[in-house]
């Protein structure tokens, strides 16, 4: 019999990771990669130590109750903690770990690409090529917004708020932030902090969401913060997308109010809000952030290594709960 940790695992994960994943432990995978139901994952966790679980899994309080006994730990593939009721996991002594550092450079290039995006109108203009309605090259023709000198306000400064930051001072950008923190003067440079997110939104020619979803940042994109907004500002979210009032923000592109938005993460994905689809000014990516398989591997090595620290009680170096 393996005396080996017996881990289930929630989705398919690169091939190097899940060879690793099977050397170290006794690992169910899921063949078909499809999300199990709280219910499916409750089942097949039966006699396991552990789980590998993602974004995709909803780990809410009656999940968490309903876990076997013998569930020490959840460690899970992503930065992100939102999918998971911490304070049941806690409850049940459920050790929680996450996989922060691998995906920062990964997301904030994506938040780049998004800004870019955004701004020069490439959907707009891939529309064009794709269905042949490209007439031609005119001096007035698919004008977009440059970044260079536009204020770049970053809601929410940590590591990929920063590594955000850190890119857009090279496209000249100036660099606006609101944190609960304010950050040292060193790792601070020449931004300028805002001690309230609605100070920053009014400050803000370009707004790019890096914040965690919680209970006091859901809904925060909204019809009355979205107003304080600069006519023709631009919105870009690489974070979660329940931060979003979908209502408050494809009215506010409809107006004019927001003049595009570049958008990674969605409330109810993969079901995005259909009226997305449609406009020509909502430059879109399907959860992309760290969608690189070096990133990837990363993140599987990372929730891999906190898995073999608790089961060799080590406290894994990316516990938070
Ligand atoms: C995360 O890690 O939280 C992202 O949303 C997926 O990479």
């Amino acid at each position: 019999m393996s005396t080996r940790p017996k881990l289930l695992v929630t989705r398919r994960l690169p091939p190097e990771v899940e060879a690793r994943a099977a050397r170290s432990h006794d690992a169910e995978f899921n063949a078909t990669d499809t999300p199990w139901s709280g219910a499916e994952l409750v089942s097949r966790a039966e006699g396991k130590d552990g789980l590998l679980v993602t974004v995709t899994d909803r780990l809410d309080a009656a999940t968490i109750a309903g876990l076997p006994a013998s569930i020490r730990i959840m460690a899970s593939f992503s930065v992100g903690t939102d999918h998971i009721d911490l304070e049941a996991a806690a409850k049940r002594g459920i050790a929680v770990t996450n996989t922060p550092d691998v995906l920062t450079d990964a997301t904030a290039d994506i938040a780049l690409l998004l800004i870019l995006g955004a701004a020069r109108g490439a959907r707009a203009g891939m529309a064009a090529i794709r269905e042949g309605t490209w007439a031609n090259w005119a001096p007035t023709g698919m004008l977009g917004i440059g970044v260079t000198g536009k204020r770049l306000g970053i809601l929410g400064m940590g590591r990929i708020g920063q590594a955000t930051s850190a890119r857009a001072r090279a496209f000249g950008m100036k660099i606006h932030y609101h944190n609960r923190r304010r950050l040292d003067a060193s790792a601070e440079e020449d931004a300028v902090w805002h001690e309230t997110a609605e100070d920053l939104f009014a400050h803000s020619d370009i707004l790019s969401v890096h914040c965690a979803s919680t209970a006091g940042t859901r809904g925060l994109l909204n019809a009355r913060t979205l107003a304080l907004l600069p006519g023709g500002a631009i919105v870009v979210n690489t974070a979660r997308g329940d931060i979003v009032d979908d209502e408050a923000l494809i009215a506010a592109l409809g107006s004019g109010h927001v003049a595009a938005v570049g958008l990674d993460v969605f409330n109810n994905e993969p079901n995005i809000d259909p009226r997305y689809r449609t406009l020509p000014n909502a430059f879109l990516l399907p959860h992309l952030g760290s969608a690189t398989l070096e990133t990837r591997n990363a993140m599987g090595f990372r929730a891999l290594d906190n898995l073999d620290d608790f089961f060799a009680s080590k406290t894994p170096r990316d516990r938070v709960a």
